[in-house]
């Protein structure tokens, strides 16, 4: 096959040096923590020092306050009413926060698919088994061949019993980008809910979520909006709201979704009052270069790793499946060289100082590239040239 898309120009070293990776590795794993720019490093710490130097002033008193500062901005980067979001201290949590609200029936369905964050897995297992309701997990097998085949696979599988379809905007294992508005439009106005999980989108995609109509949408900012580890935020439609409390009941229990979201409890606020600094870093960098840039990598590296090392790509090659991620299955050659994948990504670690996860996803083996604002086409070459020796 040949290569397509061009790799876009680098943001350059300037930009680099915002970040406090060890210039010593390649690190291709922006998806999973996140790496935070100095500005919000800076912009965290201030808060910091501003909570300690009266915290009865900045927890206490003015938390409502500035909490609904960071709101404004948020809610025109994810395109909402600020007050339809309440804070959580990640995706994992917002998504509980809503399973843990709705009331089930027994025999109702909780479905999802084979591409679903295991953490999510287990949260609507849990909650299945405290309900009576079941859990319907339907595959979607790879390669994926579009939207329609991806999202068939959900709607072929929605029954009068389905309750709530979890749905990945994103995926994690196999870093798909799904078109969950189909799932959305087609069971608007029946008993089904939708709940999205968004943990990679705000700052992957560029989100409508008024004009998106979900139900529940959860999403971490940590990852690809680049804010501190701990900001995410749990969006529900307002008509639910009423139905939707925090995962830890506070004061504020049945004052409304606002007030009981804002007041969880004792915390550090620092994260969540950060949100802003990493807005107006984006604004600055230009939001829609960020997202260009970072799709653009991944689906020039996608198309790089497929030629050169011939791997059967699991998802369009012409990138319109992929945010800034992309996976890619790993040959039985290589997997017949290594234990189990947490061996290999070891052995890229300490030998060839890439990070990069592997992952066993239905006893396939994938690994997952990411492509942020840090990253440049060089160490998507260097990662060729360490597999290409893996492979021989
Ligand atoms: C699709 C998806 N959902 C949920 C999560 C959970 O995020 P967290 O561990 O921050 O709660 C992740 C984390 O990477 C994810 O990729």
């Amino acid at each position: 096959m040949s290569i397509s898309i061009q790799p876009p120009p680098p943001f350059g070293p300037e930009i680099r040096a915002q970040f406090a990776l060890d210039p010593k590795l390649t690190f291709l794993n922006h998806g999973s923590f996140g790496s935070l720019p100095l500005v919000v490093r800076q912009a965290q710490e201030e808060w910091r020092l501003r909570i300690e130097s009266n915290p009865i002033e900045w927890i206490g008193r003015r938390n409502i306050e500035s909490l609904a500062a960071v709101k404004k901005p948020l809610a025109r980067f994810v395109g909402c009413q600020p007050n339809d979001l309440g804070f959580v201290t990640n995706a994992t949590e917002g998504v509980n926060a809503v399973l843990r609200s709705l009331r089930f029936e027994v025999g109702d369905e909780l479905l999802t698919c084979d591409h679903v964050y295991n953490a999510v897995r287990q949260a609507m297992k849990f909650r299945a088994q405290e309900t009576g309701a079941r859990v319907v997990e339907v595959p979607i097998a790879l390669p994926v061949r579009d939207q329609d085949h991806a999202m068939n696979c959900i709607l072929n599988a929605i029954t009068p019993r389905t309750r709530l379809i979890v749905i990945d905007h994103i995926t994690s294992p196999t870093a798909l980008r799904f078109d969950v508005r189909k799932i959305i439009d087609a069971v608007k106005g029946t008993r089904a809910q939708v709940l999205v999980d968004g943990a990679h989108a705000p700052g992957a995609l560029d989100l409508s979520l008024d004009a998106l109509g979900a139900d529940f949408y959860s999403a971490n900012l940590h990852k690809w909006t680049m804010a501190p580890r701990g900001s995410a935020f749990v969006w529900v439609a307002p008509q639910f709201q009423k139905d939707v409390h925090p995962c830890v009941i506070s004061h504020e229990f049945a004052n409304g979704f606002a007030a009981e979201f804002d007041w969880q409890g004792t915390r550090d606020l620092s994260a969540w009052n950060s949100i802003s600094a990493a807005l107006a870093w984006f604004e600055e960098l230009g939001a829609e270069r960020v997202l260009r840039h970072n799709h653009q990598l991944a689906a020039w590296a996608h198309q790089l790793l497929c030629a050169e090392l011939s791997f059967e790509p699991i998802s369009p090659l012409d990138g319109s499946m992929l945010s800034c991620m992309a996976s890619v299955r790993l040959p039985n050659a290589l997997r017949s060289k290594f234990e189990k994948p947490e061996a290999f990504q070891k052995q890229l670690l300490d030998v060839d100082h890439i990070e990069i996860p592997v992952f066993d996803w239905n006893q396939q083996w994938l690994f997952r590239l990411s492509a942020a604002i840090h990253n440049e086409p060089a160490q998507y070459e260097r990662l060729v040239v360490a597999l290409k020796k893996y492979l021989a």
